[in-house]
């Protein structure tokens, strides 16, 4: 086991989620390679202890402590593969920053991830929720996730296909302590088209003609876009947006229309993803506070932790929510976040 897999008792995770609620691990290991993964699981299981898989803890909310262990993914690696005229394979640890290597390949000239500029949290986590922003998601470039299987104690490579991608959701969340992933896999090219159609990326950019953006250019569009929007973890304690865009049949949506002309849907298959920000929005919450917890006033999508909130704070707030857009417009909200202790 190498010096950072030490086991450590009744460490403070406050600093360890970007919402800053304060829970405790009963245990907790730094994990770098994967021969600490395996330590720390085998750990675990001779101890009959749960185990959490902690990246940068931007996407879940701790009801209270964790009794049991936290492994903090710390497994780091940046390379490229199967270089070409066309593009190069970039490979990267669970533990690698998300933002930092978005810029990293953009700076090296690779399309594909430039949408998903500053979006918090690790490689690793980002193929749980199938990450997305701008118009893209994780799974239009992801080729394959390396994961330990702790069924079969195995190392495997799971192609793109096998990864039941979805908007918000994945294999890996789906079935939440079975796979723990230790690194992906994404094919970015030097030549594919920029994705630059949603409607705040048209809007900041303007007339600049496609053909003249380069990549790190895009890139830096988003950040612009995110800053104007979205509060700064590091600044506002928040997990990003708290719900997913519900998706509703077409004729619900026609209800909706008739009684909300504004009503903000964006028609795919045959059914209509709802703007939930929209719906919490003309509920009345954007900007609402109570002394500790509240609803961001730029983005009714983000819930943030003012001033000394717990996890079940947030979870009230949340629920409160989910009422009220439940009761004037008949559409349920599920969250984003996964939440954890308690
Ligand atoms: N809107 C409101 N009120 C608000 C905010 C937005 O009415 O307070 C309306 C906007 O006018 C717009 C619509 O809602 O018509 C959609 O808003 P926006 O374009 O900001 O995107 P979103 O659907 O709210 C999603 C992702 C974000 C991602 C943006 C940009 C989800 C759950 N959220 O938000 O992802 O950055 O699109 O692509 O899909 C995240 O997952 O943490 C996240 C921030």
């Amino acid at each position: 086991m190498s010096p950072q897999a030490e086991l450590q008792e009744n460490v403070g995770l406050t600093k360890l989620n970007t919402l800053c609620v304060s829970a405790t691990a009963r245990y907790y290991m730094d994990v770098a390679s994967l021969n600490d993964l395996r330590s720390a699981l085998a750990w675990a299981r001779d101890n009959g202890h749960k185990i959490l898989v902690l990246g940068s803890g931007s996407n879940l909310v701790f009801a209270g402590n964790f009794d049991g262990l936290v492994i903090r993914m710390q497994i780091a690696a940046r390379s490229w593969e199967q270089v070409d005229d066309k593009g190069a394979t970039l490979v990267l640890g669970a533990g690698e920053n998300w933002h930092d290597a978005v810029l990293y390949a953009a700076r090296a000239g690779y399309r594909g991830i430039e949408n998903l500029a500053l979006i918090p949290g690790t490689a690793g986590a980002a193929p749980v929720q199938n990450i997305g922003a701008y118009g893209v998601e994780l799974c239009d470039t992801l080729i394959s996730v390396t994961a330990l299987d702790r069924e079969s104690n195995e190392l495997l490579c799971l192609e793109n296909a096998e990864c039941g991608f979805a908007y918000r959701d994945s294999l890996f969340k789906r079935w939440p302590g079975r796979y723990i992933i230790t690194g992906i896999r994404l094919r970015l090219s030097r030549t594919k088209p920029l994705q630059l159609g949603y409607r705040d990326l048209e809007d900041y950019l303007g007339d600049t003609v496609s053909q003249q953006l380069d990549v790190l250019t895009v890139a830096e569009a988003v950040m612009a876009i995110r800053r104007r929007k979205l509060p700064d973890p590091e600044m506002i304690p928040n997990a990003g947006s708290f719900f997913k865009n519900p998706v509703v049949p077409a004729e619900h949506f026609r209800e909706l229309h008739a009684a909300h002309p504004d009503v903000v849907g964006y028609p795919q298959n045959g059914t209509v993803k709802l703007a939930a920000a929209w719906l919490i929005d003309q509920s009345g919450w954007k900007g609402y506070r109570n002394a500790r917890v509240g609803v961001h006033n730029r983005q009714a999508l983000v819930l943030i932790n003012h001033s000394g909130g717990t996890g079940r704070d947030v979870l009230e707030l949340a629920s409160e929510i989910r009422q009220s857009v439940q009761e004037r417009f008949g559409v349920n909200l599920e969250m984003e976040p996964g939440i954890v202790g308690g």
